[in-house]
């Protein structure tokens, strides 16, 4: 792009922001830039047949002949995005907009405009919140220029012409002009800054001298267009999505480990593509029982978007009450739920997840039952050798309510000896485990049924680990949120090659350890443990206020480094013979006083 363009399309923002600005009820002539007749020309664009888009955005965004609508009609986005942009449509560019109006308008545009399928999948994490290390390595120039302030994924959230690419970079300048002389990530901010070079470079060839930004834009251009093979196939296949009914859950939550249970899904007939859920589950190890209720919505035939929040008044979900002097706006019981819902209506996959920062979150997985008998999975992770009368659960569905011990199996050396209780979805029985039964991942069958490698059997506890190995906590509850940290205790065993750190160990699942905290001397003689925050019996970490802090040296925040400590006594009854320590580091930092990163959500 040359520069000259982008100047002018600076200004030309500027001055339809400001009009927008000025006038409560904008001008018919406050128009948003229009795409050149380059991009018309190539007859691209996709036509909004939608009444209320056009009464609510046409008075700035007008419509041509075969109804393509300036700006609207040439991008694609994921709900997130284009929720994103219709809010800024009203905060900063006054449309005027009814709630009701502005949740059916982002139904339609993430319906009719939206990413296909295998476009969204890479970037799952992004609407899920999930806290991970994503680096984009397709292209450094756009990774370096685009990835300082949100993720990469919001720009692969969206498909658009190349003048559309242009005019979200003119966007940026226009709103936040500090973007051009910024060097972030080792980029060069927004604006050519660096000498042109003119001699050739050490491999002789004639000098780069493109701007970082002007390949970023190329790159995004040629990656990420409007019109793409998949959203021409996905946008003519996709149908509104028939999953109403009963739905097996497997899951799983850092700190309290494996969950099964179901959710029954029945149709929402005041909204088109709604749902109204029912979730029951239980915590395979600790055996506490959850139920929630709440309501979904499905965008583009895939992208289901929930939220749902415990039925009983007096909490019976504790996961959601820890932390208690966590973020008072939020609703504490309130879930949200992201999930992908495969193709063939048979399973659909996401997170469910609540918090200040989203942070407390379950890994979820959903399968559609019918009416045959289903293993989930069991209360344990693991049987030990040569044990005799260990109790173990089988969640699952329509499983037979009449059994004998005979019906149910573990593989070689483990025998059931006694059927506590049978129900449809749990199965309570006793094991016995022979001295020399082989060690290794083990199926579960209940009459003609198999969960395959369900659990472990072992023979001994060969070391424990912290996850995860580094963790990260914010401290707040004054002025902004606490970020919370969950650790976990996981034992290992070094598998039949008795080494550790090769592909044969055995997890053998969460342990309760006791916990503690280190100094990790970052800083000599800094006393973070005693600043920090704190660590509860279950390795939940909860931060100390923000702030300066009187008490300590220099009036600091309550930030810091330290080792949070697990330690499996001897005397646990899998332990045998010395107690087992492991450690992972925890790095306190500072509110997250911008969330640029911070994603709505799409309801
Ligand atoms: C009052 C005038 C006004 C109304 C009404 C309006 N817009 Fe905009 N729109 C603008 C302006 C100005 C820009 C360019 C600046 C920007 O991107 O914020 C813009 C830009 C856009 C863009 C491009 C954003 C990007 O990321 O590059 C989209 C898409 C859009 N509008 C959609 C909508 C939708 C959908 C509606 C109706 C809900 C709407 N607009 C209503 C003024 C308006
Ligand atoms: C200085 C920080 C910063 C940098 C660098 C940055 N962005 Fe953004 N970007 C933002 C902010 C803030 C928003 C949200 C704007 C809003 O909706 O108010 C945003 C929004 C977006 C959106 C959503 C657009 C919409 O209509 O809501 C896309 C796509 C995007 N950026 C792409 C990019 C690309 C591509 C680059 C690199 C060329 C980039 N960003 C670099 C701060 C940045």
């Amino acid at each position: 792009m040359s520069e000259r363009k982008l100047t002018m399309s600076v200004n030309v923002i500027g001055w339809a922001v400001g009009l927008a600005v000025m006038c409560a009820t904008p001008p018919a002539h406050a128009q948003p830039p229009t795409p050149a007749a380059t991009d018309v020309a190539k007859d691209e664009g996709i036509p909004v047949q939608n009444d209320l888009v056009r009464a609510k955005c046409g008075s700035c965004h007008r419509s041509d002949d075969k109804g393509r609508m300036s700006r609207v009609s040439y991008r694609r986005a994921t709900p997130e995005n284009w929720e994103r942009t219709i809010k800024r449509m009203v905060t900063l560019n006054h449309a005027i907009l009814e709630p009701a109006d502005a949740r059916s308008i982002l139904k339609y545009l993430a319906d009719h405009q939206g990413l296909a399928p295998d476009e969204a999948r890479p970037i799952a994490f992004e609407a899920e919140h999930r806290m991970i290390e994503y680096s984009y390595t397709v292209d450094k120039d756009a990774a370096d220029t685009c990835s300082s302030c949100h993720s990469m994924a919001r720009v692969l959230s969206e498909r658009r012409t190349k003048e559309e690419w242009e005019l979200l970079v003119a966007m940026h300048r226009g709103y936040y002009p500090l973007i051009d002389s910024q060097p972030m990530n080792g980029g060069q901010g927004f604006r050519r800054t660096r000498p042109i070079q003119t001699e050739p470079g050490p491999d002789g060839r004639p000098p780069d001298n493109r701007h970082p930004m002007d390949k970023a834009l190329e790159h995004l251009t040629k990656t990420l267009p409007l019109t793409t093979p998949e959203w021409s196939a996905w946008s003519a296949a996709m149908q509104a999505p028939k999953i109403v009914g009963r739905w097996a859950v497997v899951g799983s939550q850092a700190g309290k480990g494996s969950i099964f249970g179901q959710v029954t899904v029945t149709a929402d007939p005041s909204v088109p593509d709604g749902f109204n859920t029912e979730t029951r589950y239980t915590v395979a190890r600790s055996g506490e029982t959850i139920t929630r209720t709440g309501k979904a919505l499905v965008y583009t035939g895939y992208q289901w978007r929930g939220r749902g929040s415990s039925s009983s008044a007096a909490g019976s979900d504790p996961s959601t009450s820890s932390g208690s002097s966590r973020a008072q706006s939020r609703d504490e019981a309130a879930w949200r739920e992201v999930l992908f819902v495969e193709r063939d209506w048979t399973q659909m996959w996401g997170r469910w997840f609540t918090g200040a920062y989203d942070e407390t979150g379950i890994d979820v997985k959903l399968t559609r039952l019918s009416n045959d008998p289903v293993v989930l999975g069991t209360s344990v992770a693991s049987l030990k050798t040569g044990a005799t009368n260990q109790a173990v659960k089988i969640f699952g569905a329509n499983l037979p309510a009449t059994l004998r011990p005979e019906d149910v199996g573990f593989g070689q050396g483990v025998r059931v000896s006694r059927i506590v209780n049978a129900r449809a979805d749990e199965i309570a029985l006793e094991v016995d485990v022979a001295v020399g039964a082989p060690i290794g991942p083990r199926d579960v069958s209940v009459g003609g049924t198999v969960k395959a490698a369900a659990l472990v059997v072992y023979d001994k506890i060969d070391g424990i680990r912290v996850l995860p190995q580094a963790g990260m906590a914010r401290v707040g509850g004054n002025v902004f949120p606490k970020q919370l940290q969950q650790f976990e205790a996981v034992a290992i065993n070094y598998g039949p090659d008795g080494k550790p750190d090769t592909a044969d160990d055995l997890t053998l699942g969460l342990v309760a350890v006791k916990w503690s905290l280190e100094e990790y001397t970052a800083t000599f003689g800094d006393d973070d443990i005693q600043f920090v925050g704190t660590l509860d019996a279950n390795g939940l970490f909860t931060p100390n206020v923000d702030g300066p802090n009187p008490k300590r040296s220099g009036n600091r925040n309550n930030v810091g480094d330290v080792w949070v400590v697990a330690e499996l006594s001897s005397a646990d009854a899998r332990q045998p013979d010395r107690p087992l320590r492991a450690r992972a580091q925890l790095l306190v930092t500072v509110p997250l006083y911008m969330a640029w990163f911070e994603s709505e959500g799409g309801k």
